[in-house]
């Protein structure tokens, strides 16, 4: 074989996670790595694994299985493993799956070309997972997947500790970065012609809290709308603890930031949400989401949910389903739950039972698809300004795009218009897509 080592990289969990693997292949290329088309023709490959629910590490166990057999016959192969599971796990992963060469949590993802060399060099199993709770280490070479849509981290790690809540555990405390790091970088990137940047953080709405006279995530996005070239400004996650009318007021005046709101409820009853530690009660949800609403009534809200929680009974689930229905979601992502070791829930006696919980979520996703329905067939006839983000997946004759409301629109056009805003008239609205046509 000649030329420059190859890797390949796998990712599982949230957008922090796509966003990890994105610096972790620029500091592979760094290193003198280059991207691999297959598997069979790299060098290492790199898991980036997420513990969130069980269900997600079980797909990494299942994925190094078959690593383990593609290594017999390319004993020169390297594999990773990244993320929280490596995080969670450190040396068990070692004796669970032997194949596995490094594993490094999200604390020492840029000591990565590092720990390559180390492996290249001595053929050892190495382990980097010191707790990740230092200051935000700057600069790192990133190597984006996508050309139009860029993610750019504001925190790392969260304070909050949800008693069904992984995360904290793994990922640290909440460090933001500083205002002038993030501007540098979506200055640069505007300039390198990407149209919209996710700001990412597990809850951007205590953004700066940490720092001695850092601005409020209102004011970072104030200034980040101002960066000229940019054409959308989306953020993820907000929490409906720390979230309040100031910022609705932030959206509505700016003129980037996509009149879209993902408010994770997690639950509709009041018993639930305290004993989920989430720090607000239903009626303080719907009264955020009444003020949305008020103010910019064609903004869209979307949630994440969990069905099954400890102790949650009938009528507890029956509030869920009833705060769906009144707040008409544009869309929620939802889960059964599933218990995490070492989080406080995980220890509740009062377990649902899983028939109990995929029951649950069944009947909740029926009524959110409805939901999604019938918010999207409200766009029918409408025109609205869509960013192009490429073919479509399902048809890539066509091209695709979203909405500020984070609509995924299929409408047929020149790949010129690829990285553009257009107007798009919709013809036709399915539960998980729009049709349209240009203006
Ligand atoms: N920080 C964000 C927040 O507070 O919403 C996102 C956290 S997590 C990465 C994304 C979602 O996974 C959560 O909103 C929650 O709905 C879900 N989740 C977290 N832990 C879970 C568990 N143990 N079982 C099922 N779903 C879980
Ligand atoms: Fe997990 Fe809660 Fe933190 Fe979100 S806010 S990451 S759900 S502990
Ligand atoms: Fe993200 Fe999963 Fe970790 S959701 S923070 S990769 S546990």
């Amino acid at each position: 074989m000649t030329g420059a080592k190859k890797y390949l990289t796998f990712t599982y969990g949230c957008q922090m996670n796509e966003h990890d693997t994105e610096v972790m292949a620029g500091l592979l290329e760094e290193a003198g790595y280059r991207p691999a088309l297959g598997p069979e023709e790299a060098d290492l490959i790199l898991i980036n694994t997420c513990s969130v629910r069980e269900k997600a590490e079980n797909k990494v166990f299942g994925q190094l299985g078959q690593l383990s057999a593609w290594k017999r016959r390319r004993p020169g192969l390297i594999i990773g493993v990244a993320g929280c599971m490596a995080q969670r796990l450190g040396e068990t992963l070692r004796r669970k799956a032997p194949q596995v060469d490094f594993v490094v949590g999200p604390g020492d993802l840029h000591r990565l070309p590092e720990l390559v060399r180390r492996v290249e060099e001595e053929r050892q199993f190495v382990l980097a997972t010191g707790w990740p709770g230092g200051e935000p280490v700057e600069n790192l070479p990133v190597r984006r997947a996508d050309r139009i849509r860029a993610y750019v981290n504001i925190s790392f790690g969260c304070n909050n500790f949800c008693s069904f809540c992984i995360v904290p555990y793994l990922r640290g405390p909440e460090r933001s970065r500083r205002a002038e790091h993030i501007l540098a970088e979506v200055e640069a990137l505007a300039r390198e012609g990407y149209r919209e940047v996710m700001l990412l953080g597990q809850n951007v709405n205590t953004y700066g809290r940490d720092l001695p006279g850092g601005v409020s995530f209102g004011g970072l996005l104030q200034q980040v709308d101002a960066v000229e070239g940019l054409a959308r400004i989306r953020y993820t996650t907000s929490h409906p603890r720390d979230f309040g009318p100031e910022l609705v007021e932030v959206v509505a005046s700016a003129r980037k930031v996509c009149e879209h709101f993902h408010l994770p409820a997690q639950a509709g009853s009041d018993r639930v949400l305290e004993r989920m530690r989430r720090g607000y009660t239903r009626e303080h949800y719907l009264r955020l989401t009444e003020i949305i609403r008020r103010r910019l009534p064609h903004a869209s809200i979307t949630t994440d949910l969990i069905v099954g929680f400890p102790g949650e009974t009938e009528e507890d689930f029956e509030a869920t389903l009833d705060l769906v229905e009144r707040v008409r979601f544009d869309a929620a992502f939802t889960f059964m739950y599933s218990p995490r070791p070492g989080t406080a829930a995980a220890a509740f006696p009062d377990q649902v039972p899983p028939e109990v919980r995929r029951e649950r979520l069944v009947r909740l996703n029926r009524l959110q698809n409805r939901l999604t329905r019938e918010s999207n067939e409200r766009l029918a006839g409408e025109t609205v300004e869509v960013l192009v983000e490429g073919p479509s997946k399902t048809n890539p004759e066509r091209l695709s795009g979203r909405t500020r409301t984070n609509k995924i629109v299929v409408f047929s056009g020149p790949p010129e218009l690829i990285g553009q805003l257009v107007n798009v008239r919709i013809t036709e609205a399915q539960t998980f897509n729009l049709f349209g046509e240009l203006v």
